[in-house]
C-alpha cells in the first residue's frame, strides 16, 4: 500500500466526535516501515491529540525516530496544512528536506517539505552555549 493510501485507511479509525473532522497520517521511518496515526479528540478538548501526532507516537513506540517520508489526509475542500505543534514535532525526526503530501479525500494533493512548514525551527543548536552545570 502506499503512504497515501495508508493515510486514507486510517482516517476512517479517526475519533472526532466534536469536530468531526477526520484526518489521518501515515509516516515511513528510514527503517522502511510505515506508521500510521489519526486523530483522537477528547471532551476536554485541549487533551485531543492530532494524527501527526499518532503516527510520531507509533514510530517511536516500534523503535525507530527517524522518518523520511509523511503523508496526512482529511476530508477538506483544500489539503490541510498540519498544526503548527505537529510541524514541530514532525520536525523533531525528519530532516528538512523529507517531502510532506498533504492530501484530500478527493483526490487534491500538495507536496511540501518539513523545512518549507518549518522555516526558522528552534533546534538543538540554539541550545548550544548553555553553561554547564
Ligand atoms: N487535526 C489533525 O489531526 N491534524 C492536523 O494537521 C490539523 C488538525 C485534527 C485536530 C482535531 O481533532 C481536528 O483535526 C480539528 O482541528
Amino acid at each position: 500500500m502506499t503512504l497515501i493510501d495508508e493515510a486514507r485507511k486510517v482516517r476512517e479509525l479517526a475519533y472526532a466526535p466534536y469536530s468531526r473532522f477526520k484526518v489521518g497520517a501515515a509516516v515511513r521511518g528510514r527503517n522502511g516501515v510505515v506508521y500510521v496515526g489519526c486523530n483522537v479528540e477528547n471532551v476536554a478538548y485541549p487533551e485531543g491529540t492530532c494524527a501527526e501526532a499518532g503516527a510520531i507516537a507509533a514510530m517511536v513506540a516500534g523503535g525507530e525516530t527517524e522518518l523520511v517520508e509523511v503523508c496526512v489526509i482529511a476530508e477538506s475542500g483544500k489539503p490541510i496544512p498540519p498544526c503548527g505543534g505537529c510541524r514541530q514535532k514532525l520536525a523533531e525526526f525528519g530532516d528538512a528536506n523529507v517531502p510532506v503530501l498533504l492530501a484530500t479525500t478527493g483526490g487534491q494533493t500538495l507536496a511540501t517539505t518539513i523545512g518549507d512548514l518549518l522555516p526558522g525551527r528552534f533546534d538543538a543548536t540554539h541550545m548550544a552555549d548553555v553553561a554547564p552545570q
